[in-house]
């Protein structure tokens, strides 16, 4: 097995469509949604609607920056675990937020990707969400990727998974597997490295997001809550992420 990993320092900081220095690939773990509405004496269910107003905000910003990539944590698989009321609330923003942006999102060129195993979700929503990868499936502006029942640990025990069932079919040789191939079969095959992991509301854990792309991502913290994050806080993550020096390990 190949002691590398398997992305080059090359590949990982060659510089955004923006320009030098602008990140390929920004995930965002959108978290406060549910103390910014209690702030306010709201239902939980109002900071969810303003943390959808966000994620609109930050789309377009990303796009702006010339940042090629958005990943969005939008549902963990550990999110079944609120209230049946809170859940049917976060299905019903996002069957609202398909049919109600899509078309936007089609027409300024954005590729829509979905990692997670949605097809777990109901019916109806399963079929909104293939509709808007395969309406947008050709789109080569920018990709928003939208992380929906989502567990990094999941993902990469199936990645595991297939590769022994591949080497029990004699398809691979076990002796030579290489990072490569765990990469290939995680859900964010074929997109850009992860270059900048951000995470709203104070909280400093990575909550099973992404844990084997953000090997060598930049990590940036906010207090801000995800409903008062907006476009001049991307633009500071931004700048905090263009100051940072990274050297994969090197010197
Ligand atoms: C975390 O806040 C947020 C979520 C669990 C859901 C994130 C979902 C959205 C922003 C809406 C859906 C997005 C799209 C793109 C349709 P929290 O509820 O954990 O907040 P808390 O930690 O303050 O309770």
């Amino acid at each position: 097995m190949s002691a590398e990993p398997a992305r080059s320092a090359t590949a990982e900081s060659a510089p955004g469509a923006g320009g030098a220095n602008v990140p390929r690939h920004v995930a965002i773990i959108m978290d406060g949604n549910g103390r910014w509405a209690e702030k306010r004496g709201l239902p939980r269910v109002a900071g969810h609607r303003k943390g959808v107003e966000t994620a609109k905000d930050v789309v377009r910003a990303a796009g702006e920056h010339g940042i090629e990539v958005l990943t969005l944590y939008a549902f963990s698989s550990e999110n079944w675990r609120r209230p049946a009321s809170e859940i049917a609330d976060l299905m019903n923003l996002l069957r609202r937020f398909i049919r109600t942006e899509l078309g936007e999102l089609a027409d300024a060129g954005i590729r829509i990707k979905v990692i997670g195993d949605y097809q777990a979700f109901e019916r109806d929503v399963v079929e909104l969400i293939d509709g808007a990868i395969g309406r947008t499936k050709a789109n080569a502006k920018g990709t928003l990727v939208v992380a929906l029942n989502y567990g990094a640990q999941a993902e990469i025990l199936a990645a595991a998974q297939q590769l022994a069932q591949e080497s029990r079919d004699g398809a691979i040789d076990p002796a030579s597997i290489e990072f490569t191939h765990i990469e290939e079969r995680l859900g964010t095959h074929g997109l850009p490295p992860l270059d900048l992991l951000i995470r709203t509301s104070g909280e400093m854990r990575l909550s099973n997001f992404l844990l084997w792309q953000a090997a060598y991502a930049e990590l940036y913290f906010t207090d801000t809550l995800w409903p008062d994050f907006d476009a001049d806080a991307l633009a500071v993550a931004l700048a905090d992420y263009a100051g940072r020096d990274r050297r994969y390990g090197g010197l």
